[in-house]
């Protein structure tokens, strides 16, 4: 017989999970809990069972399936930010006296960690330069890890990666990559060899610029394992709501994908016409640099790509950014929207900084008409060269 109780304890042990009663709907539910409540005594203390939200519920589960599917993997773990997965998948695999090679044309933050942060804890930090043969790159014994980004920040130069993958194998040490522009879709780095994909889901899969998460991804089971202590020794949590607006970006992955990268090759094409252009950077591009490598490892293009022009004063780059209309003027991408932005000043800080004759711009191509974007962008150059004739 069920004790009667007073109403405040009433109040508490109404309305609490659905149990039985949840409906079925195309998505997973958003269940949200830091407690989990065990079925008995002897749950408590069961490894086997989930005992805590923080390591994710429902929506994030079905979020980690979904990625292992798509990125071929034996397990996928969730981060806050893409740059929280790029330093958790490192923080997880390096350990002080370690040797780490990363390219140098690396995301800027991530570079800032591996100087900042992963040096104080002991770990040194080699950059190479991205199209530097793999035998030829600075390998020590105490090399533990390379870490490529391919095509690289703002550049877009390749890597030969499954040949660096290998170099890295027969070394006895690990390889990673920051897969964000192939988004788990266009290039698949863990079947190309690679120990360790992560990719900013924030940019492409997330797809909408409103929505932080990162992924690591591995196939071999002390690597999976590593990320998952990782995940668990540093707290990290991705909210189930989050966890379920990525899910619905993945759902339309490959038809936006398909549409970035159309666009994108349509602009780019029109650019390389351009007096004002020097050279594109897009290596989907037929002609442009590292497009064998691109035309052999990928299935598709992005929508991401660069663009040099012939030299112009900084004024003039600024007229044409400012003239855009249909170009937002912002630091991230892959996103429904086109985005626009001057990299000079980010380029500064590399080791083996390649000499462009004139001033580098990166363009995000959304899914907007690629002529609206045209009309817009010569708009642009037409601004640039009003100032630079004045
Ligand atoms: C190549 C690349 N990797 C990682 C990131 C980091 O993603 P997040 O902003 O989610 O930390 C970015 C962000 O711009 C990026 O461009």
């Amino acid at each position: 017989m069920t004790r009667r109780t007073r109403e405040e304890t009433r109040l508490i042990r109404t309305g609490m999970a659905a149990g039985g009663r949840l409906a079925k709907t195309v998505g997973p539910p958003i269940q949200k809990g830091s407690t989990v409540l065990l079925p008995d005594a002897a749950s408590l203390y069961d490894e086997t069972q989930v005992t805590y939200g923080r390591g994710g519920l429902a929506a994030q589960n079905a979020l980690m399936d979904a990625l292992a599917e798509l990125e071929g993997a034996k397990a996928v773990r969730l981060f806050p930010s893409g740059l929280a997965a790029l330093t958790g998948a490192l923080m997880a695999v390096l350990k002080a006296g370690d040797e780490v090679l990363v390219t140098d044309t690396i995301y800027k933050p991530t570079r800032r960690f591996c100087d900042n942060v992963l040096t104080r804890y002991g770990v040194v930090v080699r950059y190479f330069e991205p199209r530097t043969a793999p035998d030829a790159l600075p390998w020590s014994p105490a090399t533990r890890l390379v870490l490529m980004e391919s095509p690289g920040s703002l550049t877009f130069e390749m890597h030969d990666v499954p040949a660096v993958a290998a170099a890295a194998r027969a070394r006895g040490a690990l390889s990673m990559i920051d897969n964000t522009w192939g988004a788990g879709l266009l290039f698949k780095p863990l079947t190309h060899g690679v120990d360790l994909s992560v990719q900013a889901l924030t940019k492409y899969v997330g797809g909408h610029s409103d929505v932080f998460m990162g992924s690591a991804a591995a196939v071999d089971p002390d690597l999976c394992h590593a990320l998952d202590h990782a995940v668990w020794d540093f707290g990290w949590a991705v909210s189930a709501e989050d966890a379920y607006q990525m899910l619905r970006g993945l759902r339309t992955l490959p038809t936006r994908m398909a549409r970035h990268g159309d666009s994108s090759l349509k602009v780019a094409r029109w650019l390389r016409d351009q007096p004002e252009v020097l050279q594109v950077l897009h290596p989907a591009l037929p002609g442009a640099p590292d497009h064998d490598l691109w035309k052999r490892d990928f299935t598709g293009a992005a929508g991401l790509f660069g663009v040099v022009l012939k030299p112009a004063s900084e004024a003039a780059v600024h007229a044409l950014l400012d003239e855009l209309s249909l170009f937002g003027l912002g630091f991230s991408w892959g996103g429904f929207e086109s985005l626009a932005l001057d990299c000079d000043h980010q380029l500064v800080h590399r080791r083996f900084r390649q000499a462009y004759d004139g001033p580098v711009l990166r363009l995000n191509i959304g899914l907007e008409d690629p002529g609206d974007l045209i009309e817009d962008l010569r708009r642009g150059l037409d601004a640039l060269n009003r100032l630079d004739e004045a």
